[in-house]
């Protein structure tokens, strides 16, 4: 894995600080999260404590830390989905497959992550498993919906 991460952080020849994002973004990219190696060779690029890199990239809603699920779920809390019951919505996925938001299964099939607006306020509450997007969520269709991924992995 590390070899994949400096190529990627040596593409940026300066550690100018404009970097930091898009060097995140990449590694990202090309491994669905940003793991604790990952942090620490970033913040060896830029002479920043890991921490302080932590920090911005925990800042960023974009961001995961832990290897996503088989399918990943992402669910809306902008102010439109919010108050046409996203809240209900996540509680429900939380309930179903006993994780939290920003979790991922013990088994790896599912991550859930809320985020803010996704672009589809009229077809508010959305949610998007693996970027296919289901809108006009109610508490039985998010049900029926996850009850379909799980009868793909019998
Ligand atoms: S607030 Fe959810 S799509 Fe805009």
């Amino acid at each position: 894995m590390s070899k994949t991460i400096d190529t990627i952080i040596n593409k940026f020849t300066n550690s100018d600080r404009d970097n930091l994002i898009p060097i995140l973004q990449e590694i990202q990219n090309a491994f669905g999260y940003l793991s604790e190696e990952a942090i620490v060779s970033v913040s060896k690029h830029f002479d920043l404590p890991t921490s302080k890199i932590f920090g911005i990239a925990t800042f960023y809603d974009q961001f995961v830390f832990k290897p996503k699920g088989k399918y990943h779920i992402l669910l809306c809390n902008g102010t439109s989905c919010h108050t046409s019951g996203s809240k209900k919505i996540l509680t429900e996925i939380e309930k179903i497959l006993n994780i939290k938001d920003g979790e991922t299964t013990n088994d790896g099939i599912f991550s859930l992550q809320s985020v803010n607006c996704m672009g589809a306020c009229s077809l508010s509450p959305v949610i998007s498993v693996n970027g296919k997007f289901y809108s006009k969520i109610n508490l039985i269709e998010i049900k029926k919906i996850i009850k379909f991924y799980q009868s793909l992995e019998k």
